[in-house]
């Protein structure tokens, strides 16, 4: 069995836990602390260690999955998190912190790879788009099942500011909509998206997935749209799944 650590990095909480990679299961609790405010490098990365800590992690590079835009392990945005992050090394943060190697993918990225392997995405061809709704809106893009890295459609231009501070979970909160309200606003969103590009299907996925059954019933009934099954779970396996790819 290959076991992996990984940690999924949110707006609000930061989350951790040892994942069996072959079945996209966790094998130890998941162990949740919140996120520091204000969030920057060096307080997340403290989160971290306590984290590896917590699950007795000792030796293999960890996955890490993080709210922005991420190349070579570099944060290139910062939304839904401290500025100083931008331009930052997230794995040279986290080697100092905790020295553990780290391969550090976007969250929403992280979430579609354990739905498109383990999830309502498997073995599923065509344009599929996983969406997590949270604090912002994230998105991971699969062809044919190859993902299409770093797609930001919540921070896509949208009535007087960005998609997602319509139809996140959080914009549902602020607004105190309620879920006829709520879905009348994430369908607008998803008519946008289908018609942007057709997708074959859209997952929905985050903390709101598992309410599907209160707002579902008033999307277009049209759309090619469905809950995620690893729901809160996929950024963490996903992100184990990307850092044992990377070590391969
Ligand atoms: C960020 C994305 C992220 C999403 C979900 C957005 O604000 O721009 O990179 O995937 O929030 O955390």
């Amino acid at each position: 069995m290959i076991s992996r650590l990984a940690i999924d990095v949110g707006a609000t909480g930061i989350k951790g836990a040892l994942v069996n990679i072959e079945e996209g299961t966790l094998l130890s609790d998941r162990i949740k602390y919140p996120t520091p405010k204000p969030a920057t490098p060096a307080d997340v990365a403290k989160v971290m260690n306590n984290i590896i800590t917590d699950l007795k992690w000792e030796k293999g590079d960890i996955g890490i999955g993080f709210p922005a835009i991420v190349k070579n392990n570099v944060c290139l945005t910062a939304s839904n998190i401290e500025k100083t992050w931008i331009n930052t090394d997230i794995s040279k943060v986290v080697k100092e912190q905790t020295g553990f190697d780290s391969h550090v993918i976007n969250d929403a990225d992280a979430a579609g790879i354990a739905e498109m392997t383990y999830g309502k995405g498997k073995h599923l061809d065509g344009t599929v788009i996983m969406l997590t709704l949270g604090t912002g809106i994230g998105s991971g893009v699969f062809k044919d099942g190859v993902l299409l890295p770093n797609f930001e459609l919540g921070r896509m231009i949208y009535g007087d500011s960005v998609a997602e501070h319509y139809a996140s979970n959080s914009a549902r909160k602020t607004k105190d909509l309620d879920w006829e309200a709520y879905g009348g606003e994430l369908n607008e969103f998803l008519l946008y998206v289908n018609r942007i590009f057709s997708p074959d299907q859209i997952i929905i996925g985050g903390g709101i997935s598992k309410k599907f059954i209160k707002y579902g019933k008033f999307l277009d009934p049209t759309l090619p749209v469905t809950d995620a099954t690893l729901q809160n779970n996929a950024g963490i396996i996903g992100a184990a799944m990307y850092a044992a790819q990377k070590q391969e």
